[in-house]
């Protein structure tokens, strides 16, 4: 680590520097608060150990600067006791301790680890923040059907409210957006929204992610690790495929919700916690409880408010409106103009079942998009088994005999009916085939 001590006394600037560097760490000393301000703007140091009292700029100005160019820096004040006042004056301001003079080596040393572990439980929260809070808000959630300006009304209405909320649907319906939305909407949006998905796991895993252990709690805890619930402290916590969560583990997160509190795995010390709860599955939750594989309590809990969300097929009237969306959304991502749809590909989407919801969608026209030639996708740029049901409104439904005399023609034709090879194509014995051949009259001449 990089460390800087500014005091004006020389023995003791000899003395930290000494000790740290013994520790392994690279430190620079100044005499004066000028000379280590006109440091900053190359280096960025770790760590900084601050006289109090200095000639010129004094120590309080400096924190101030310091925190202000590089806020990461952690600072330490090192104070004669007329000054202690100040030493707790800038804790406030941001300074991570103090020590009075005369210093002891083995508290610098002790804090200094303390400071350095701090600010890396900082970083750390930082990046798990940045990368479990990708954009969402009511510009990215789409919908016009009767069903979702229910459910947008729903939202509208819950996420200023500290409620618990389940979010039941397909998948790929949109649960994680909506999720996001709400937190977006609450009083809670600038702090961390943190998704966790509860689907295959071991308890244990679950419990060391969510709750975090101390450093020798299991072997291969080398560390203490902060769990996923402390990141989400004042904030939201997004359980996913909560359905999936195993029934031992349930208990133990039903009493984190009512108690608001949990336990590091190999620790017994309470850490108080505050968050809102929002859970998603694709399961019938109700039905799980009547099955005994989901705890009736728990479900309550989660259950304060739930919003339950349509299935596409359900709602074709959003089908032309995400279409557009998604069409904006990856011409930008792929550097190409597509406007729209042919009349055929926006017919053959309209009459697709989607199992795959809004996920499938989206899915498939990002692909349409990147291989495109033409400023309009058509049909040929859809995957083939939806391409398949082009013409499908206006064709009538047929049966499998009529599907299966169209076929084996085909085949038949393809072999200039060789019926042996076409037998062989089809998989069919031969006389099976001479039967269905008859049954359907297909011959060479007709
Ligand atoms: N109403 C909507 N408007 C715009 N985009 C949507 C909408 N619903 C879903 N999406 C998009 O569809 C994709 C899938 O949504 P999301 O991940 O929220 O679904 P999910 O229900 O959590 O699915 P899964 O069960 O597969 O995890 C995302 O890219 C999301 O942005
Ligand atoms: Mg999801």
């Amino acid at each position: 680590m990089f460390i800087a001590v500014v005091d004006d006394e020389e023995i003791v600037r000899k003395r930290l520097q000494q000790t740290l560097e013994k520790e392994g760490h690279r430190v620079e000393s100044y005499p004066s608060g000028e000379a280590f301000l006109g440091s900053l703007d190359g280096a960025r140091y770790d760590l900084v150990f601050l006289d109090v009292v200095l000639p010129g700029l004094g120590g309080m100005d400096i924190l101030q600067a310091v925190k202000s160019r590089t806020p990461d820096t952690e600072v330490i004040l090192i104070t004669g006791h007329a000054s202690l006042n100040a030493a707790i004056e800038a804790v406030k301001m941001g300074a991570f301790h103090y020590v009075s003079k005369p210093v002891k080596l083995d508290e610098i040393r002790h804090l200094t680890r303390k400071a350095l572990e701090h600010k890396r439980l900082l970083e750390e929260n930082r990046q798990l923040k940045a990368r479990l809070e990708p954009p969402g808000g009511w510009d990215e959630m789409i919908g016009v059907s009767p069903r979702m300006k229910e459910v947008f009304q729903v939202i509208r209405k819950v996420a200023p409210l500290d409620c618990n909320v389940l979010i039941q649907g397909e998948s790929g319906t949109g649960k994680e957006l909506v999720a996001r939305l709400i937190h977006r909407e609450s009083p809670r949006r600038d702090r961390a929204f943190v998704a966790f998905n509860c689907g295959g796991f071991t308890e244990e895993l679950i419990a060391s992610e969510l709750f975090g252990y101390e450093r020798g709690a299991f072997t291969g805890a080398t560390a203490t690790k902060i769990g996923l619930m402390e990141t989400a402290h004042e904030g939201t916590i997004f359980m996913d495929e909560i359905g999936d969560m195993p029934l031992s583990m349930q208990g133990k997160l039903l009493r984190v919700i009512q108690e608001k509190r949990i336990f590091r795995v190999g620790s017994n010390r309470p850490i108080q916690l505050d968050m809102r709860f929002i859970a998603a599955t694709n399961k019938d939750l109700k039905q799980e409880v009547q099955a005994g594989r989901f705890r009736e309590d728990l479900y309550f809990r989660l259950n304060m408010v739930q919003i339950g969300l349509p299935r596409l097929a359900d709602r074709p009237d959003d089908i032309p409106l995400l279409t557009q969306f998604f069409l904006s959304r990856y011409s930008k991502k792929f550097a190409k103009k597509i406007s729209g749809l042919d009349p055929k590909a926006r017919e053959v989407l309209l009459s697709y079942a989607f199992p795959g919801n809004v996920r499938e969608l989206e899915n498939l026209l990002e692909r349409a998009v990147a291989l495109a030639e033409g400023q309009t996708l058509t049909v040929h740029d859809l995957p083939p088994d939806i391409r398949e049901f082009a013409g499908a409104p206006s064709e009538p439904w047929t049966t499998l005999e009529d599907r299966e005399r169209e076929y084996i023609l085909k085949v038949l034709r393809h072999t200039h009916f060789n019926v042996g090879e076409a037998a062989r194509i089809l998989d069919l014995p031969r006389t099976t085939l001479w039967r269905k051949m008859k049954k359907y009259g297909l011959s060479k001449s007709s």
